[in-house]
């Protein structure tokens, strides 16, 4: 999804940046709206201000190592002061569907850690109601398809992620199923059914967690805050 809507998320990637201040420690987010904050965020570092951050993947730990953004780790600061990240989906009460490019388990613990979350998305991923996108669960491959058969039962089909002709393993070494729901009427009450089911690792919703949602669309920017 590289190539899509490339200047309504340069917009919002860019936009998102201005959040961040002199000696802030920020969540590095993932996805391609989020790689033109790293590279704005790289040009601010190089006119003098002094940040660091934690990467939520390892593509974007790459991208902050070529735009020259120190990185920490979790054990050096008890928390970020701010996250900013992509998603999939954003609802009309801020609940996210992500980890379509895959990184949703790291991107959880990374955006969980800040005070403060921004989501950077283009008009096209503003929904009613989650579930169009089908949902990412990342789950343990050792039994894989028992796991992905007790999450069916909550009304999905559950397809296996591939890359071309091999399964799609996570930063983690854990497999992903995308989840195809009908409609999601309620994130908080699915996400907790399926965290309950063993071998499930996490799900791609993000319930609760958003601060801020920076929209791209046709005229321009629209900035929602909860
Ligand atoms: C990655 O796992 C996702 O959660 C991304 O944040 C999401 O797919 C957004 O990506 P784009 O900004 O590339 O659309």
């Amino acid at each position: 999804n590289f190539e899509e809507n490339q200047d309504q998320k340069r917009l919002v990637g860019e936009k998102a940046a201005e959040y961040i201040k002199d000696g802030m420690t920020v969540g590095l987010g993932s996805g391609s709206t989020v790689y033109w904050t790293l590279r704005k965020l790289g040009e601010m570092i190089q006119q003098g201000i002094k940040v660091s951050g934690i990467p939520s993947s390892k593509r974007t730990e790459g991208w902050a190592n070529e735009f020259g953004i120190p990185l920490i780790d979790f054990k050096d600061v008890d928390y970020l002061d701010i996250a900013i990240d992509g998603a999939d989906e954003v609802d009309t009460n801020l609940n996210l569907s992500k980890g379509g490019g895959g990184s949703l388990l790291r991107e959880k613990l990374v955006d969980d850690y800040a005070r403060k979350l921004i989501i950077v998305v283009d008009q096209s991923k503003m929904v009613n109601e989650l579930g169009r996108f089908s949902l990412p669960v990342e789950i343990v491959p050792f039994g894989w398809e028992v796991t992905a058969e007790r999450i069916a039962k909550l009304g999905c089909v559950p397809k296996l992620r591939m890359n071309e002709n091999e399964i799609f393993i996570t930063n983690n070494g854990n497999y992903i199923v995308d989840c195809q729901f009908k409609s999601i009427p309620n994130p908080a009450e699915l996400h907790n059914q399926l965290k309950l089911l063993l071998g499930v690792v996490e799900t791609g919703l993000f319930i609760n967690m958003t601060d801020v949602v920076i929209v791209g669309g046709d005229n321009g920017i629209r900035v929602i805050e909860k």
